[in-house]
């Protein structure tokens, strides 16, 4: 059947597993944050690493989102060929077969990358002279994840913004940096205080490079779990949160007013005894290095083990009595890895499929 043939089934007739998302729940959360980004007057450029599905992008940016943010240039190249122009790759490009592609991408979009070391900066900048392009660079700089980046506060900082802003090919636009480390804490004090530290470290190498000279325009940091920090930061100008628009039960444990999106579809194949419960989405359907799943409308039961093709739930009191063919839904632990098993996204309102999406990002970690 074509894939049209199945629009307007009720959620629970499509085959299992199957990757959902409720877009009552989706569209809410874009426009929560949309919102905040509207009032506090700084930009959102959301990172698509979570949800790697042109369609949602676009929303994300039909609701007031500047650009958006790439893991990978993969990633990138998919983005810009469903249409979207104001990209940034919030990684560096290293080595000669991917400047090229770095380069080709360049003349079908806005594309901006990130870059923490001098070589990578001359390599870029010889290649987009040859090219003839001039793709937009960020100086990333380590804020306290310890990833990438040159170090805060260094004077290796200041001189690669220099160098950048001197290059002819390359426009040097500004700084990101990511506090990777914190952004996710549940100790709500925990994340706030290890995030300013980090936010007050990248604005302070910003006022380090500007008092060289160099002019900043973007100033980008951040994810879903510290985003109204950063809005509060003058030297901050843009943030990149992502699983927002999806969430996953790591995130929900933050209480951060979003809602779960995103759902595998699941169906009950054995009731091995009144306290357990087996379906058919385990480790090849959702991925658990942020934890376990959460059964949807159904607190009463714990997943406590994936095996490659099985979810294992038992009761948490009592026993249950949802018979082998049931479906249910599990809300992933981690929504960005677990997107990434699936070739498209199912999207459901009001109880039916509205749409199948395809996750055109999905393994493009080139
Ligand atoms: C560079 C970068 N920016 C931003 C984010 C924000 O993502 P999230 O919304 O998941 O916190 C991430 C997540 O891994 C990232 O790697």
């Amino acid at each position: 059947m074509a894939a049209y043939e199945y629009l307007g089934m009720p959620r629970e007739e499509i085959d299992t597993p199957v990757l959902l998302v409720e877009l009552e729940v989706l569209e809410a959360n874009i426009e929560m944050l949309a919102r905040h980004f509207r009032e506090s007057g700084k930009h959102l450029r959301p990172h698509t690493k979570s949800h790697k599905t042109p369609a949602i992008a676009h929303k994300q940016l039909e609701a007031g989102a500047i650009g958006i943010t790439c893991a990978k240039l993969g990633e990138a190249e998919a983005m810009a060929q469903a249409g979207i122009n104001d990209i940034l790759v919030a990684n560096e490009v290293i080595g000669p077969k991917k400047i090229t592609r770095l380069m080709s991408l360049a003349r079908h979009c806005d594309i901006m990358v990130a870059v923490d070391n001098p070589e990578n900066l001359a390599q870029l900048e010889e290649a987009a002279a040859r090219a003839g392009v001039k793709p937009r660079i960020l100086i990333e700089v380590n804020i306290g994840h310890n990833r990438c980046g040159v170090a805060a506060g260094s004077q290796a900082a200041v001189e690669l913004a220099k160098a950048a802003a001197r290059c002819r090919h390359l426009r040097f636009f500004g700084l990101m940096g990511y506090e990777g480390h914190v952004v996710d804490l549940e100790d709500r004090e925990a994340r706030e205080g290890g995030a300013r530290e980090c936010l007050q470290r990248l604005v302070n190498t910003r006022a380090d490079i500007e008092g060289e000279g160099v002019a900043v325009q973007i100033c980008s940091a951040s994810g879903t779990g510290d985003y109204y920090l950063s809005t509060t930061y003058a030297g901050i100008t843009e943030v990149q949160a992502g699983s927002y628009a999806l969430m996953d039960v790591a995130y929900g444990k933050l209480d951060l007013g979003f809602g779960y999106a995103l759902s595998i579809l699941t169906t009950v194949v054995s009731r091995p005894s009144p306290e357990r419960v087996i379906t058919d989405a385990g480790l090849k359907a959702l991925t658990p290095e942020h934890g376990l799943p959460l059964v949807k409308d159904h607190w009463e039961l714990e997943c406590h083990a994936l095996s490659e093709e099985h979810g294992r739930l038992r009761t948490r009191q009592g026993t249950s009595d949802i018979p082998v063919g049931a479906v249910l839904e599990f809300i992933p632990g981690h929504g960005c890895t677990t997107v990434n098993l699936y070739d498209q996204l199912h999207a459901i309102r009001k109880g039916r499929l509205e749409a199948i999406w395809p996750v055109a990002g999905r393994g493009k970690s080139r």
